[in-house]
């Protein structure tokens, strides 16, 4: 998605020589050797790769989740090694909407409660947050389930209800890992079209890590990770509308 010409697309997520291990001595398996990976406003830069080669790990050290051993990581210009917990925490809650592949969604709290949760953070009073938590809900084809809890909805429906979650505070970087994963074609699509509406936006980012194919064009930059590094880098450009591939019927 094209950002309009007045608002140049800008690098907001610049990691550079990204180094991280995991175990020590003869089990130490080094997940990311020397990355570089940028993702700028304006885009939605998906991240593929094999399973296994890094993904999940990579996006963790975005996000701020996962510390890492050698390198630097730029998030709308805070160095994120340089920053002390709170910080990062506080830093990390108004910036970014995480949608991890496990959906961590809270079993004991009702699915609006689960979404409201980054507004609860920022402080947004109990009231204002259900609202703004059962608009999010609308949005992903949900609004009738908010009183549930997650357990009484299927995979796909929990992976929307983390979504609503990591939408419902607008951040201006959403980083999602296998959003599709468990999503029919329809809900892919609404999903997919969430993204890019988000992604239109002149000073938002998204991030996808997926293998799906289904929903390649809707990428404006794919980077292809192999065995812990990014081996190549493609932009697309969109003569047309992306749209959600769905399976031929036999
Ligand atoms: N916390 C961890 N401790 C040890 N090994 C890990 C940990 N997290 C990931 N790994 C290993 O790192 C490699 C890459 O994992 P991951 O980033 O999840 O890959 P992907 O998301 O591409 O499938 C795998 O071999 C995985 O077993
Ligand atoms: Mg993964």
């Amino acid at each position: 998605m094209t950002p309009p010409s007045s608002s140049p697309s800008q690098v907001v997520v610049d990691a550079r020589s990204v180094e991280k291990s995991f175990g020590d001595g003869p089990n130490r398996i080094r997940v990311l050797k020397q990355v570089d990976f940028t993702a700028r406003t304006g885009e939605i830069t998906m991240l593929v790769g094999p399973s296994g080669c890094g993904k999940t790990t990579l996006l963790s050290a975005l996000a701020g989740t996962l510390s890492i051993d050698n390198g630097t990581i730029r998030v709308f210009d805070h160095s994120l090694e340089k920053m002390s917990g709170g910080a990062l925490t506080r830093f990390r809650s108004n910036t970014i909407g995480f949608i991890f592949q496990q959906f961590n969604l809270i079993p004991t709290l009702s699915v609006a409660e689960n979404v409201g949760v980054p507004l609860r953070i920022q402080g947004v009073s109990s009231g204002k947050a259900l609202k703004r938590s059962r608009e999010a809900l609308e949005k992903v084809g949900l609004g009738d389930r908010w009183k549930e809890r997650p357990n009484k909805l299927s995979g796909g429906q929990q992976q929307r209800v983390a979504i609503a979650r990591a939408l419902v505070h607008e951040p201006p970087l959403i980083i999602c890992d296998e959003p599709t994963a468990s999503l029919d074609a329809k809900s892919g699509e609404i999903v997919l079209d969430l993204f890019r509406k988000a992604a239109c936006s002149p000073d938002r980012a998204v991030i996808i890590v997926t293998h799906d194919s289904r929903i390649f064009s809707y990428a404006d930059r794919i980077s292809r990770m192999d065995d812990g590094q990014i081996v190549e880098t493609t932009e697309q450009d969109h003569q047309q509308t992306p749209h959600f591939e769905h399976e031929t019927p036999h």
